[in-house]
């Protein structure tokens, strides 16, 4: 006799089924796509010609990391066992979280942040617990301080922070660090480059400090997915375990020497941008539009009740920008990513004609 067949699909764990779905646009984005915080450009010209000398043996043999991620730590000055390599940031949260977070442990999280975080600490048991920021979206460090807990097992905080812009200075975080040994302090420097400040160089010296760096911002190679985390060595042996020793494919292995090499190409895209958010930053003063001030490769802006539209009118002029209103205390607000100065005129045209159409639509009202 055939047995029943059900007709419906197995349930996911409740916490699962309580998760906020997170869509970001994946596909018909032929236009100005200033909504991700990618580099713009391009990548160095040194990748390219790496990746034209890729042989088959690099796609047949299951990709070999240990090399790489040694010569990513003396480019750091730090030691082999204290980095590993992952495939993008995201991988490197998400494996973080599973190592260190229990049922009943604490995420402690300052918001509005990456959106990621929360959607790691969902696929653990534990509880996030977050800190909002107040209306000038600084690093809320005393409240911060004040919701650690004898549960809190992670604490973390993007530098600079995403969609914000803003930064915690290096007090704050090892204040952080020292405040709760029970945890661990992941410092994602996911921007650094545009902002220059770093805790790197306290890696090995702090017990429970890791960094957490990608290489899909200034170096230009998000469609690789390669990413790290540096920390302690005790702690990265925990981290090893969980880790695929698979997940950074041969393409992005082939292509990290090459662009931590570049230092030229890096400083030159890094530069491009710092100097076309400033002018971004007076264009959209001139407008009298608020902003906050930002350390990253992009800029968080008011745009009030019509942020949906204000959008809209900015895909229309052949700009992609990302309302951010869903993020906590960001409602009205929008996020545009800084590219190289040619682009960010064209930007800033957009933003000219857009702003003419909303403000002539409310005077009309
Ligand atoms: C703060 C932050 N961390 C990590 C990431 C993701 O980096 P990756 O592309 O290396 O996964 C992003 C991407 O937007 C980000 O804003």
């Amino acid at each position: 006799m055939t047995q029943a067949v059900t007709t419906s699909a197995p349930a996911p764990r409740a916490r699962v089924q309580a998760m906020k779905e997170y869509h970001p646009p994946l596909g018909n984005r032929d236009a100005l796509r200033l909504d991700f915080n990618e580099n713009t450009l391009d990548c160095s010209p040194k990748v390219r010609e790496a990746l034209g000398r890729i042989a088959a043996g690099a796609l047949t043999r299951y990709p070999e990391r240990e090399p790489v991620e040694a010569l990513l730590a003396a480019h750091l000055g730090l030691r082999p066992e204290q980095v590993a390599l992952t495939n993008g940031v995201d991988e490197a949260i998400h494996v973080l979280f599973q190592t260190f977070l229990d049922a009943g442990d604490e995420l402690l999280l300052p918001v509005p942040t990456y959106t990621m975080y929360e959607v790691y600490a969902s696929a653990t048991e534990a509880r996030v617990v977050t800190v909002q920021a107040g209306d000038d979206l600084q690093f809320p460090f005393e409240q911060i301080l004040a919701a650690i807990t004898p549960r809190t097992r992670i604490i973390a905080v993007a530098n600079p922070n995403s969609p914000s812009g803003t930064v915690a200075s290096r007090a704050q975080l090892l204040a952080l660090a020292q405040r709760a040994p029970q945890a661990v302090l992941m410092v994602d420097e996911a921007y650094f480059h545009f902002y220059g400040e770093t805790v790197l160089d306290l890696v090995g010296a702090v017990p429970n400090l890791v960094v957490a760096r990608t290489f899909s911002k200034a170096y230009g190679l998000a469609g690789l997915r390669i990413g790290m985390l540096a920390g302690p060595v005790e702690l990265m042996r925990w981290v090893r375990r969980v880790l695929s020793p698979y997940s950074v494919n041969s393409l992005a292995l082939a292509c990290l020497p090459p662009a931590i090499e570049d230092a030229a190409y890096l400083d030159w895209y890094v530069g491009e941008v710092r100097a076309a958010r400033a002018e971004f930053e007076s264009a959209l003063d001139a407008l009298g539009m608020r902003r906050w001030p930002s350390r990253a490769n992009f800029v968080l802006v008011e745009i009030g009740p019509r942020h949906a539209e204000f959008v809209r009118l900015m895909n229309a002029a052949g700009v992609l920008v990302r309302d951010r209103s869903s993020d906590p205390g960001c409602d009205g607000r929008v996020r545009i990513t800084i590219g190289t100065r040619e682009q960010m005129k064209q930007a800033i045209a957009a933003l000219d004609r857009t702003m003419t159409t909303l403000r002539a639509g409310s005077e009309a009202q």
